[in-house]
C-alpha cells in the first residue's frame, strides 16, 4: 500500500518512516511533485489535520494522511495548543517558541504539559481520525539535539531525559505521534 504523508516537515517524515511496518510505503510531498505550503487555518488540531489531508487528496488524487500536533501546557491554560508552530510570532523559529515557553514558566511550579497529535487519513475519499497523547513536563532549560520543535524542553512522563536526548525509535515508542501512528497502522491492517 502507498500512502502520501502530507507534511513539509522532514523530521515528521523520517519519524513516520521509522514507525510504519514494511508493506506500507510512505511517499513524501516531493515524491508526488507537490511543492506547496499546505493550508492550516483552523482552530482545532482535528480540522487542521483534515484540511491538509483533504488538500492533497483533492488536488493530487493520492490516498494520504496528515497530522497536526499541539503542545498543551497546564499552567498556560492549554497554550500554545493548536498555535504551537507560531507561538512566538509569524515566521518564528523553534528556538523562539521554546524561549517564550521557558520565560512564561520562569516562576511556575506546575510544569505539567502534554503533546497531542491528530492524524487524518483519507482513503478513496473516506476520512478517519486517530489521536495520540504524551503527558510530561516542561524542563527549566533546553537539553539535547535530536528531534525538532519543542523536543529539547519536554520530558515525557516516567523519563529522566527530554525527547531531544532520545533516538527516533525511543521517542516513537512513547510519543504522541507514535501512539497515533499505532492506531493508524492497526486500522490499515484491519
Ligand atoms: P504542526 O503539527 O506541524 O502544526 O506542529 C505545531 C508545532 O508543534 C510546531 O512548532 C512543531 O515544531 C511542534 N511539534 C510538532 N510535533 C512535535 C514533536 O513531536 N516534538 C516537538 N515539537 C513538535
Amino acid at each position: 500500500m502507498k500512502l502520501v504523508f502530507a507534511t513539509n516537515n522532514p523530521n515528521k517524515l523520517s519519524e513516520l518512516q521509522a514507525l510504519v511496518p514494511q508493506g506500507i510505503e510512505i511517499l513524501s510531498l516531493i515524491d508526488i511533485n507537490c511543492n506547496e505550503e499546505l493550508p492550516e487555518t483552523n482552530p482545532t488540531l482535528e480540522d487542521n489535520a483534515l484540511q491538509k489531508a483533504q488538500y492533497v487528496y483533492q488536488n493530487y488524487g493520492f490516498n494520504c494522511f496528515a497530522d497536526d500536533t499541539g503542545l498543551e501546557i497546564e499552567a498556560l491554560g492549554g497554550a500554545p495548543g493548536v498555535y504551537s508552530a507560531r507561538y512566538a510570532g509569524q515566521d518564528c523559529r523553534a528556538e523562539d517558541n521554546m524561549k517564550k515557553v521557558l520565560t512564561k514558566l520562569e516562576d511556575e511550579e506546575n510544569r505539567n504539559a502534554k503533546f497531542r497529535t491528530v492524524i487524518a487519513l483519507i482513503i478513496k475519499g473516506e476520512e478517519n481520525l486517530f489521536e495520540g497523547e504524551c503527558n510530561g513536563a516542561i524542563t527549566k532549560t533546553k537539553s539535547g539535539v535530536e528531534g525538532f520543535g519543542y523536543d529539547p524542553i519536554f520530558t515525557p512522563e516516567g523519563c529522566e531525559i527530554t525527547f531531544a536526548e532520545m533516538s527516533k525509535q525511543k521517542k516513537g515508542a512513547i510519543s504522541h505521534r507514535g501512539r497515533a501512528v499505532e492506531k493508524l497502522v492497526a486500522f490499515l491492517n484491519s
